[in-house]
């Protein structure tokens, strides 16, 4: 997608070094980063310049080519591989991508090794890039459903950032809607501010605006009243793991917002691709919820009046406060999931069907 005109993608390799997008810099910087170790792989990860299931799952692939190329030894790998996994617990995608490159890896002889690795990083980001498109092209038949019988423009609430930022291109729950933009149906989004980090403000309203698609920030509590004033059509967020049985593990608030949303009528849709299903997890309380430090709830950062990136603290000085990262969102709040192969119903048969 683009940004100030320009085409990116927000991962890409080139002479040896990982290019990303930082994303800890946006929306006031665009800064293009270089990965060149394993280590700065991970720490990507870690302070989320990369974020976003898919992202961090191509990342990790990523890093394990990083690996190779500073040390072409097993253990080496493995080490990586294992703190790659652990560098965020949430989101099932990290564990998918290592446990594809190193299905593929372990049985490969070290002068093929590094060439194998990257043609299968670069093939979980194209395939990462297909299932969105095809995300997207399944998700604007619901879109187009509305507005056919509204004619009017459909107003979309979203979460977080599930938007192409999230992904390698296109977004999960972002492609729908950018798909029914092209066709030129109306769309307007709002954009959940989703605190602590304030993803949807700071990046899915970016990207958006960079795309010219009309939306509107609110705070992360506005979102009832508007579905009580009808002024959501319906909701599409992303997921950082989905059970098999349907229930949905995504940005903390998502759980708020599909109660509002099965309490006032209002579909609510989760969009991802297969990577992101946990086929093993059989009760929502097994997943691991990340807990990022509090000081993304105490501090903020923003421009100052001289327009220089400054974080200052907003809480008491004395002050606890709790920083949970996820919640889950059961299956029967869920209206459908928008997958690459289709939509269908958050349950376990429907998910069967669809996949296995
Ligand atoms: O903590 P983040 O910013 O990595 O959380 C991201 C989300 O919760 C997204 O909604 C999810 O990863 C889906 S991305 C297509």
């Amino acid at each position: 997608m683009k940004i100030e005109g320009k085409e990116y993608r927000t991962i890409w390799f080139e002479n040896n070094i990982v290019k990303i997008i930082d994303q800890t810099k946006l929306p006031h910087q665009f800064i293009i980063k270089d990965l060149k170790s394993a280590k700065d792989a991970i720490n990507a990860i870690k302070v989320m310049e990369v974020r976003g299931a898919p992202l961090i799952g191509a990342t990790a692939a990523y890093g394990l080519v990083l690996s190779i190329i500073e040390k072409n030894d097993l253990s080496f790998l493995k080490k990586t591989a294992e703190d790659l996994i652990n560098s965020r617990p949430t989101a099932i995608n990290l564990k998918w991508a290592i446990d594809r490159m190193m299905n593929k890896l372990s049985s490969v002889n070290d002068n093929k090794i590094l060439e194998i690795a990257l043609n299968e990083a670069k093939e979980i980001c194209e395939e990462d890039v297909k299932f969105c498109e095809s995300i997207g092209l399944n998700g604007l038949k619901i879109i187009e459903k509305i507005y056919n019988k509204k004619k009017d423009t459909v107003n979309i609430l979203t979460h977080c950032n599930a938007g192409w930022l999230a992904t390698i291109n296109w977004g999960t729950a972002t492609s729908p809607i950018y798909h029914a933009h092209k066709k030129g149906i109306p769309v307007h989004v709002w954009a959940d501010e989703t605190r602590p980090r304030n993803q949807g403000a700071n990046l899915t309203s970016y990207e958006l605006n960079e795309e010219k698609i009309p939306n509107t920030i609110i705070a992360d509590n506005t979102g009832g009243i508007l579905m009580q004033r009808g002024e959501v059509d319906l909701c599409i967020v992303g997921t950082d793991r989905t059970l098999a049985n349907g229930d949905v593990c995504n940005k903390i608030g998502t759980y708020l917002k599909a109660l509002a949303a099965h309490d006032n009528d209002v579909p609510f849709y989760v969009a991802l691709p297969s990577s992101t299903i946990d086929w093993n997890i059989k009760n929502f309380k097994d997943i691991p919820i990340e807990e990022r430090n509090s000081e993304e709830l105490s501090h903020i950062e923003g421009l100052d009046d001289k327009g220089k990136i400054k974080k200052v603290q907003i809480y008491p000085t004395k002050s606890k406060a709790m920083n949970l990262a996820f919640d889950v969102t059961p299956a029967k709040y869920v209206t459908g999931l928008i997958t690459e192969k289709g939509v269908c119903e958050a349950s376990n048969d429907a998910l069967q069907k669809m996949f296995k």
